[in-house]
C-alpha cells in the first residue's frame, strides 16, 4: 500500500515538472518585457539592461513550483536563473503608481517624504534623513533616489545594508527600469516547521543575532524592521536565513549613546503594535529583539508563524537540559524595563550556540 502511494506521488511530481517545462516553452517571456528602461527617470537603474537585452537572465520553469510562480505569481516577483546562479526578479512599481507620482525631484521633497508618518520607510529624525540621503547618493541620483523612496525602498536599504558586508539580505545584483535583481535566498521559514530542533535552534540563533546586530552593529544606522513575518525570511539548504522584503523599517541615526533605551510594551491581543513615536525617541529601542521572540520565537507566536513558534517540538533531553532557554524567550516577550531585552538577547545566544554547537 505505501509502495502504491509513494509511485503515485512520483508520477505526479514527474508529470507536473513536464506539464511546467511544456506550459514554460508555450508561453516563455522574455525578461525585457518586464523591465520597460524607457521609463527612466523612474528607474531603479541601468546597470543591468545589457544582460538582460542579452538574455543573460532568463525565468525559470524547470520545477512545478518556479513554473507556476512565474506564470500565475500574484505577487511582482519572479524566479529566473542569471549566470548559473538562481536569482529573485522583483517588479518594483505599477503603472498606476508612476502615474501617481511627482515627477520632478528635489532634496525638499525627499526630506518631507522620509520624514512623513505614512512613508514606509521612516526616518526618525532630520539628521537621520540627512546622513541617509548623504549615503544613498553614492549609489543612487537625485531622481532614482526620489522614484525609490516613493516606490519600493527595498534597493536603497540594500546598498547600505550589503550582503558582501555579512547582512543577512540578499545580494543586490542591479536593475534595468523598474526590476531589481537580487540574490534568491531559499524558502520561507514556514517550510521549516519539521526540521531538526537543532536545525531550527540554528535558525533562532540568527534571528536573535540579527536583531541585535540591525539595532547596534551599523557603523550609521539602527534599523528597526517593521514587517517583520515568516514569508519575508528565507532560509537556504545549509539552514542560512536572510531577511527578504526590507520595504518596512525605520531608520535612526545611530549616536554613540545607549542610555535612552525604548522598552516595547507588551500586550496579550493578537495584534502586534509598536510604537513609532517611542522607537524614534530613544536613542536605542528593543524593538527588533520584542519582535522576533513575539512573533517568532515564542510558543505563542500568532498567525502566520508555525504553531507553538519556531522551537516547538523539542526533543526530551533539550527540554530537560535547556529549560532555562525556553522560560526565556516567554520572558523575553512579556519582560518590562525589569529585565533588559538585550540582556535577554545575549543569554539566549549563549545558550542556542551551545545547544547547536553540542550537537
Ligand atoms: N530574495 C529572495 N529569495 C527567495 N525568495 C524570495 C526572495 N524575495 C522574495 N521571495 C519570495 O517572494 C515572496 C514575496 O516577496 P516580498 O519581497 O516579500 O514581496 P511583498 O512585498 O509582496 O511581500 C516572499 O514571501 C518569498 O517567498
Ligand atoms: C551578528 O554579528 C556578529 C558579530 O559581528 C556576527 O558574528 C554574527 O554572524 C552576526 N549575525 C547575523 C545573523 O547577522
Ligand atoms: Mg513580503
Amino acid at each position: 500500500m505505501k509502495d502504491a502511494r509513494m509511485s503515485w506521488r512520483a508520477i505526479f511530481s514527474i508529470i507536473s515538472t513536464i506539464a511546467g517545462i511544456y506550459i514554460g516553452f508555450l508561453t516563455q517571456k522574455p525578461v525585457s518585457s518586464l523591465c520597460d528602461p524607457t521609463e527612466c527617470p523612474y528607474c531603479y537603474g541601468d546597470d543591468l539592461c545589457g544582460d538582460v537585452e542579452e538574455n543573460k537572465i532568463n525565468l525559470r520553469y524547470g520545477s512545478f513550483s518556479d513554473a507556476f510562480n512565474n506564470l500565475f505569481g500574484v505577487k511582482n516577483v519572479y524566479f529566473a536563473d542569471y549566470g548559473g546562479v538562481k536569482v529573485v526578479l522583483k517588479k518594483l512599481g505599477h503603472r498606476s503608481e508612476l502615474a501617481r507620482m511627482t515627477k520632478k525631484a528635489s532634496e525638499v521633497k525627499i526630506f518631507e517624504q522620509l520624514n512623513s508618518a505614512g512613508g514606509a520607510l521612516k526616518a526618525c529624525d532630520p539628521e537621520t534623513s540627512e546622513l541617509l540621503v548623504e549615503k544613498s547618493r553614492r549609489s543612487f541620483g537625485l531622481e532614482q533616489l526620489w522614484s525609490v523612496l516613493q516606490i519600493n525602498s527595498e534597493p536603497l536599504i540594500l546598498r547600505i545594508f550589503e550582503r558582501q558586508d555579512d547582512w543577512p539580505v540578499p545580494e543586490l545584483y542591479g536593475a534595468c527600469g523598474l526590476l531589481i535583481v537580487e540574490e534568491h535566498c531559499g524558502q520561507p521559514l514556514n517550510n521549516f516547521r519539521t526540521s531538526d530542533w537543532h536545525d531550527r535552534a540554528f535558525l533562532a540563533l540568527q534571528l536573535v543575532e540579527a536583531a541585535v546586530n540591525f539595532t547596534r552593529k551599523h557603523a550609521d544606522f539602527r534599523m528597526y524592521l517593521t514587517d517583520i513575518s515568516p514569508d519575508n525570511i528565507a532560509v537556504d539548504d545549509d539552514f542560512n536565513l536572510c531577511f527578504i522584503d526590507l520595504e518596512n523599517v525605520i531608520l535612526k541615526q545611530k549616536l554613540a549613546d545607549e542610555d535612552s533605551v525604548h522598552y516595547s510594551e507588551h500586550f496579550d491581543e493578537d495584534d502586534f503594535v509598536y510604537d513609532e513615536g517611542a522607537v524614534c525617541q530613544s536613542s536605542m529601542s528593543d524593538h527588533n529583539v520584542y519582535a522576533v521572540c513575539r512573533l517568532l520565537l515564542s510558543r505563542r507566536a500568532p498567525w502566520p508563524m508555525m504553531r507553538n513558534g519556531l522551537l516547538h517540538s523539542a526533543p526530551p533531553n533539550v527540554v530537560v537540559r535547556y529549560d532555562e532557554l525556553f522560560a526565556l524567550i516567554e520572558e523575553c516577550v512579556d519582560s518590562d524595563e525589569k529585565l533588559s531585552r538585550f540582556y535577554i538577547a545575549e543569554e539566549l545566544i549563549r545558550l542556542l550556540k551551545e545547544a547547536t554547537e553540542s550537537h
